[in-house]
């Protein structure tokens, strides 16, 4: 349920599905249901989606992004997007470092921070993904994993660089299998990773970040996710693509009955 010092945050992470058509209702059904008075919620969908979901949210509270982008402005890189097409085509947000970027497409620690460097200078607000594969929480490496993930992603920049940066939390492991971390095994390590942010960039930094999980986020699940103190949000994968899941997603309750405003 996080801190007042933090508004909760839902990104839907679309991936690569839908269709246009497809991708504009369902984005309406989310704009109908988002309030400025509920969680931010964005919607990060495949590239060639931006402009129509871009549409169909226009007026309302729901902000479009990216799933990935390249560091460099411009240049001869086929089959790129740079920051600044990004928000040139209506994006305000942009993930940065996905499990599945690091694991097909050759994303390193190195590439992340160039992205995340990049996308705060186009002034997008970046989603940094982190997480251990299901090895290396077996052999009790998880701890030296994320911490290797966040201080290679967040180095050389300053507190004040990284105010508008949120982490996500993303067990490999727990990604597309339905096999979601418990609450308390998320917040034990959203609460390392906020120690981990304090100590080695900024106290004040660490207390204002949000940090998100994602793995299997579903709508019977989100409430329990929501109650622990450290869990800011959720990044959502295959339950963003069914909008009345996604919405009650978005309308995740803390307490019993009652619905969270902020
Ligand atoms: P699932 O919600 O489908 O497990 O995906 C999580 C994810 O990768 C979000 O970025």
């Amino acid at each position: 349920m996080g801190s007042s010092l933090r508004k909760s945050f839902i990104a839907g992470n679309w991936k690569m599905h839908l269709t246009l058509s497809e991708s504009a209702a369902l984005a309406r059904e989310v704009r109908g249901a988002a309030s400025e008075a509920g969680p931010e919620v964005a919607l990060c969908v495949p590239f060639t989606a931006i402009g129509v979901v871009k549409d169909a949210v226009q007026g309302g509270p729901v902000q479009v992004g990216g799933q990935d982008m390249h560091w460099e402005p411009q240049g001869a890189f086929t089959g790129e997007i740079s920051a600044r097409q990004l928000v040139d085509a209506g994006c305000k947000v942009v993930v940065i470092g996905h499990s599945e970027r690091r694991r097909y497409f050759g994303d390193t620690d190195e590439t992340v921070n160039k992205k995340l460097k990049a996308a705060l200078g186009a002034g997008l607000l970046p989603i940094v993904c982190i997480g251990e594969t299901l090895d290396e929480r077996e052999s009790q490496k998880t701890y030296r994993v994320l911490e290797t993930q966040v201080k290679g992603a967040f180095s050389g920049f300053k507190p004040q660089d990284l105010s508008t940066t949120v982490i996500a939390y993303e067990p490999v492991w727990a990604i597309g299998t339905g096999k979601t971390a418990t609450p308390a095994q998320a917040q034990d390590a959203h609460t390392f990773i906020r120690k981990l942010v304090a100590r080695t960039v900024d106290e004040k930094l660490a207390a204002r970040m949000r940090i998100l999980y994602g793995g299997s986020v579903k709508a019977d699940n989100i409430d329990s996710l929501m109650a622990e103190p450290d869990l800011d949000g959720a990044l959502v994968g295959g339950e963003s693509l069914k909008a009345a899941n996604f919405v009650r997603i978005i309308q995740f309750k803390t307490q019993a009955g009652k619905e969270r405003k902020a």
